[in-house]
């Protein structure tokens, strides 16, 4: 049973980086694809690339959040209760409350709501990465 604490654990890092990449690939799209010429065969397949993740962006995040729920049970069942992971865990249900608000709420991306969004994304990463090293 052990195991499926590792594996709910690399399930989350899964989801939540294909969250993440919503950012990336529009980054990449604007500094790179964009420039291709419009028949460009490259810039067709990343479009559709770009399209899936960023309309599969909440069911990523969501994913992310039932394999953090089922990791939370089992290492508190079967390891122990780590501090860094709480500490992630609240970040990471944190910004799943600020992205469910603003999907319904901020139609404009120019908002203070987006930088928070964005910023609470980044210091996961850090989050993660800490836990990860520590557990
Ligand atoms: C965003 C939240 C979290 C992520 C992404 C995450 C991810 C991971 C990953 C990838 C591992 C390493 C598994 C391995 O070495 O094979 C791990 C280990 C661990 N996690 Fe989490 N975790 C999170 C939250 C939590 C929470 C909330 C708890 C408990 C309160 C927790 C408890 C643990 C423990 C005890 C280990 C060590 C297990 C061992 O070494 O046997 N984690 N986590
Ligand atoms: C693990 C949780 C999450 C992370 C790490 C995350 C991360 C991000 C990042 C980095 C961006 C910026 C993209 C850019 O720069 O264009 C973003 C945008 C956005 N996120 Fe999230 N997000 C999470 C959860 C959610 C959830 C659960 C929802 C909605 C139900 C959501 C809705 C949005 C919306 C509406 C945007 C604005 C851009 C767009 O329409 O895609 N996010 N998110």
């Amino acid at each position: 049973m052990g195991e499926l604490g590792g594996f709910t654990g690399w399930l989350i890092v899964f989801c939540y980086g294909m969250a993440i990449m919503n950012y990336v690939v529009r980054w990449t799209n604007k500094r790179w694809f964009s420039k291709l010429h419009k028949d460009s065969l490259i810039k067709r397949y990343y479009l559709n690339l770009m399209r899936f993740i960023v309309q599969n962006h909440r069911w990523f995040a969501l994913t992310a959040t039932a394999a953090l729920i089922l990791h939370f049970i089992m290492q508190i069942l079967y390891r122990w209760v780590s501090l860094t992971g709480l500490i992630a865990l609240a970040l990471l249900l944190t910004n799943v409350g600020l992205g469910i608000f603003g999907y319904y709420f901020k139609k404009s991306k120019r908002t203070r709501w987006f930088v928070i969004h964005r910023t609470a994304a980044l210091i996961l990463v850090v989050a993660i990465i800490v836990h990860v090293l520590l557990a």
